[in-house]
């Protein structure tokens, strides 16, 4: 598959499974009242599904101008106070986040 194959990408990449397992329920009123004691439950219940680097996440953040830039992280830690993770000050995400210290976390 190309980039030139423009007739048929788009057809291969709905073909391609998702969701092709069960997905569990999540029943808000069950869920513990603290995020980070549920986000340890889905947590582990990835290291036990076999999921590949389950605590690789997505940082997102933004630069000066405001544009959006996001990169993969390992997380190095989790507790009520929040999440943490390894970079440098210097690289684009250490740059972005002392520009605007904000950010999104996304795992999968
Ligand atoms: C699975 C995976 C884990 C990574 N973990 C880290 C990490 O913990 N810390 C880090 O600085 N970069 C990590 N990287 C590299 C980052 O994705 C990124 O390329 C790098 O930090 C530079 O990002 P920046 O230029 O946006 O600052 C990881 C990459 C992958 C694919």
């Amino acid at each position: 598959m190309t980039e030139n194959d423009t007739s048929t990408v788009r057809d291969w990449l709905r073909g391609i499974e998702v969701f092709a397992r069960q997905l569990p329920e999540f029943v808000t009123g069950q869920a513990p009242a603290e995020p980070v004691e549920l986000f340890l439950r889905w947590l582990a219940d990835a290291v036990d599904a076999g999921v590949p680097d389950p605590h690789a996440m997505t940082l997102s953040t933004v630069d000066e101008a405001g544009d959006p830039d996001a990169r993969v992280l390992i997380l190095k830690d989790v507790d009520s106070s929040g999440f943490r993770f390894a970079g440098h000050a210097s690289s684009p995400k250490g740059v972005q986040l002392t520009g605007a210290p904000r950010a999104a976390l996304t795992f999968y």
